[in-house]
């Protein structure tokens, strides 16, 4: 657990750190100096945010052991975050148990009893990448940016799904035990 969670907090704490090291040494001199450093500081956190859209994380077997965000999602987010025909789309694919929903896919297995076959490390790497298990998978990868064909201009550079996303979807994945 350790190497992880250390990834993480001084990943955060580079982050943290970037604004006031840009400004320390910098002697305001006029109204529109002032003007160009307020942009620049209320700029900044998006840039820093752009630089780092995807959060560390260590593979291990066929596994993500710990939580992208260092912190367990929320199952009840995660299930309307899988239901959701704009956001996660996975009943395209999968049917899973969800009465409510009328049509659901048939190109994939039944998530009913994931959170029995699967740890909980093994569902976060299929939902981040399956690809990385199995190559020709038709399952999107929901958290990587890299090695994508054809993504619209405002999707680029950003994971189909945020880590508090994935984190929320596993925490429901889990439940689904047979
Ligand atoms: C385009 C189709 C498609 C979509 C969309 C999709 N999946 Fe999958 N998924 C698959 C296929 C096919 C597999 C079978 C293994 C493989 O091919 O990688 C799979 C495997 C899985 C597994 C392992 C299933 C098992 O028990 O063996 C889980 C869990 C899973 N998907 C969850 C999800 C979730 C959650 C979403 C939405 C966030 C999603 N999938 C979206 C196609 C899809």
């Amino acid at each position: 657990m350790e190497p992880h969670a250390v990834r993480v907090r001084s990943g955060a704490r580079a982050s943290a750190r970037v604004a006031p090291t840009g400004m320390t040494g910098v002697r305001v001199k006029s109204p529109s100096h002032v003007a160009l450093m307020l942009l620049i500081a209320v700029a900044m956190p998006a840039m820093a945010a752009a630089q780092d859209t995807l959060k560390p994380f260590t593979v291990v077997g066929d596994a993500i052991p710990f939580p992208l965000t260092g912190a367990k999602g929320d199952a009840a987010r995660g299930r309307t975050i899988v239901t959701n025909r704009q956001v996660g789309l996975c009943l395209l694919c999968h049917s899973g148990p969800f009465p409510e929903e009328p049509l659901q896919g048939t190109l994939a297995p039944d998530l009913q009893g994931a959170g029995s076959r699967w740890s909980e490390g093994q569902l976060r790497l299929r939902i981040v990448d399956a690809a990385r298990l199995n190559p020709s998978t038709i399952m999107p990868p929901y958290y990587r940016i890299d090695g994508l064909n054809r993504v619209g201009p405002s999707f680029r550079g950003k994971p189909v799904l945020s880590a508090e996303q994935i984190e929320d979807v596993i925490a429901f994945l889990v439940t689904l035990r047979d």
